[in-house]
């Protein structure tokens, strides 16, 4: 089953939400309208919450957690994720903060405490180092990650479109599901 609970508490999908039901998504992880999480994904919201913005696409093999409440830390890391994010195969977002319009190329890893602003793309492969802020408006790229370029215009373009095309795609498999 893809949606299990964690001591109290138990995912929560708003409206035409998509969930490959090869995923898994355990205890505090709040789906807004629109998301869709594709095959074997793993969003585990025990320690923290995870919070998925609405129309945000989690793709194949994708690994969401956060870090845990402690003294030195009080809030621990959570996992906020905004709205129209596009997060590609194969990537693990720890515990950090995204905005919106976002894309994140496959297999990119964001660490704790890192905080992505609105309408960013990262490189496929790329690693964001803990407490890290990458800016708006900016192509970053490597490990660790460096600011490449400044995004043209058809790229800030593409990162509503992606969002969109992935609505388009989840309602597809949800017609087909009937
Ligand atoms: C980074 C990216 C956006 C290309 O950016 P770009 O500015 O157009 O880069 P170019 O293709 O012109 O390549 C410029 C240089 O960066 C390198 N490069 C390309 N992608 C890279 C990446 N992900 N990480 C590190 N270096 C990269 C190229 O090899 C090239 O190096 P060189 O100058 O030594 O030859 C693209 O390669 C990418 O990673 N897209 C993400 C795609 C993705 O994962 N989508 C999600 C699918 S669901």
């Amino acid at each position: 089953m893809a949606i299990r609970s964690y001591k109290d508490k138990l995912p929560t999908l708003a409206e035409h939400c998509y969930i490959d039901a090869s995923s898994v998504l355990v205890g505090d992880v709040k789906c807004a309208e629109h998301v869709s999480i594709w095959p074997l994904v793993a969003a585990r919201g025990d320690v923290n919450y995870i919070q998925i913005g609405a129309r945000t696409n989690i793709q194949d093999g994708t690994v969401l957690h956060v870090s845990r409440v402690s003294d030195a830390n009080p809030l621990g890391f959570p996992l906020v994720i905004g709205a129209d994010v596009t997060v590609g195969h194969k990537c693990m977002l720890h515990g950090c903060t995204l905005g919106n319009r976002i894309l994140v190329g496959m297999g990119a890893i964001i660490m704790d405490g890192a905080i992505v602003e609105d309408d960013v793309f990262i490189g496929a492969g790329t690693l964001v180092p803990p407490n890290k802020t990458l800016k708006s408006g900016f192509l970053y790229k490597g490990n660790p990650a460096k600011q490449a370029r400044p995004l043209k215009e058809s790229e800030i373009a593409f990162l509503k479109q992606s969002a969109l095309n992935y609505i388009k795609l989840k309602d597809e498999y949800i017609e087909g599901s009937k």
